[in-house]
């Protein structure tokens, strides 16, 4: 094995052995986001005390991969001691209930965000991290969004620390007449400065969120790909734009690689149109640790199965010994 070889390992070996706080895991639509999600979470309970995995994803997939129901609040993965599991959507009503009761009857959510475009994305982004970071887990796994919707997720904290610094300015411009009325209404309107203070821990938290995620000690984001035209068209941009926004990458998994067996025809067509790709990932992404996964004769699904499919992320495979899901038909 040359030097550089063993430098960039063709495994996520890399990511298990850091002290990674934040683990975003992105790509195309139906490339394998949820699954590796899932398995590198499993990989990463074994070595680290409390995992946590969060779908942002509003058509979440966790419950379907897990086969287990989940909801907002972390909730233990059957099976599993230290690995949990939560499913958020990223709007506000659903998001910041309490945020929104703690402003009072007065507080108009809609007048509020309309001053401030993305603010109530950003918002409900904002509460659910200081959720998930007073939670005190050892690692984050975020399953996300095909990739339009993440790259917006993971520009909320610059947007929303933008916003607030308007909103906070524009404020001091109507605060006497806030007080006013709050004073005539008995104290029951929000005043400016209960406003106020709020969005400036929001602020606070969002500030810390922002220096984490640029952070590469703390925060990467691994792209998921096929090899195909369109899909390793994406990541180039996903990384690009990542790039842009100051979020490390060093890894990429490459999914769903086929291994012809029997002489098939249709195997072994598409084992070539593959290769072009594989070969373009390989000189375009030499830096990088490429973990190739095979495309299965099953759906993975249930934790018996993902837990056999995330021992890939650790081993390269060997498709002369091919993984035979338990789900699998014989
Ligand atoms: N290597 C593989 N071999 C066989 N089946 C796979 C493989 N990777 C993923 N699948 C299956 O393909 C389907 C899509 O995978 P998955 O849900 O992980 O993708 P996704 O990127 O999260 O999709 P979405 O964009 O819809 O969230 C699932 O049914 C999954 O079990
Ligand atoms: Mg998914
Ligand atoms: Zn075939």
């Amino acid at each position: 094995m040359s030097e550089e070889e063993e430098l960039y390992e063709p495994t996520i070996q890399n990511i298990i052995d850091s002290d990674l706080k934040w683990i975003f895991i992105g790509g195309k639509g139906g490339v394998g986001k949820t699954s590796t999600s899932c398995s590198i979470a499993i990989q990463l309970s074994k070595v680290k005390e409390s995992v946590l995995l969060i779908s942002t994803d509003p058509a979440h997939n966790l419950s379907d991969a897990f086969g287990q129901k989940f909801t907002k609040n972390p909730t233990l993965v059957e099976g599993f001691k230290n690995l949990f599991c939560m499913e958020i959507d990223p709007t506000p009503d659903q998001l910041a209930p309490e945020f929104i009761e703690s402003q009072g009857d007065g507080f108009n959510l809609q007048e509020f965000t309309s001053a401030i475009p993305g603010i109530d994305e950003a918002m409900s982004f904002a509460e659910v991290m200081k959720l998930v970071k007073s939670l005190e887990f050892s690692v984050v796994v975020f399953d996300t969004a095909p990739t339009g919707h993440t790259l917006r997720l993971l520009s909320i904290p610059s947007l929303l620390d933008k916003g607030l610094n308007k909103f906070l300015s524009m404020q001091n411009n109507f605060s006497g007449i806030l007080s006013a009325v709050s004073g005539m209404m008995g104290g029951n309107v929000p005043t400016a400065e209960g406003i106020e203070s709020k969005l400036q821990t929001t602020k606070k938290t969002i500030e810390e969120i922002n220096v984490q995620f640029k952070n590469p000690d703390l925060t990467t984001f691994i792209p998921v790909c096929i090899p195909e035209f369109l899909s390793v068209y994406e990541t180039e941009r996903l990384i690009q734009q990542l790039t842009k926004l100051d979020i490390d990458v060093r890894d990429i998994i490459v999914n769903q690689i086929v291994y012809p067996e029997n002489d098939c025809n249709l195997c072994s067509a598409r084992q070539k149109m593959q290769k072009k790709y594989l070969d373009q990932i390989e000189e375009l992404y030499y830096d990088f640790h490429v973990t190739k996964l095979p495309l299965l004769k099953a759906e993975i699904r249930g934790v018996p199965s993902l837990k056999l499919f995330s021992e890939l992320l650790v081993k390269p495979y060997d498709p002369s010994h091919p993984l035979v899901l338990p789900n699998q038909e014989k």
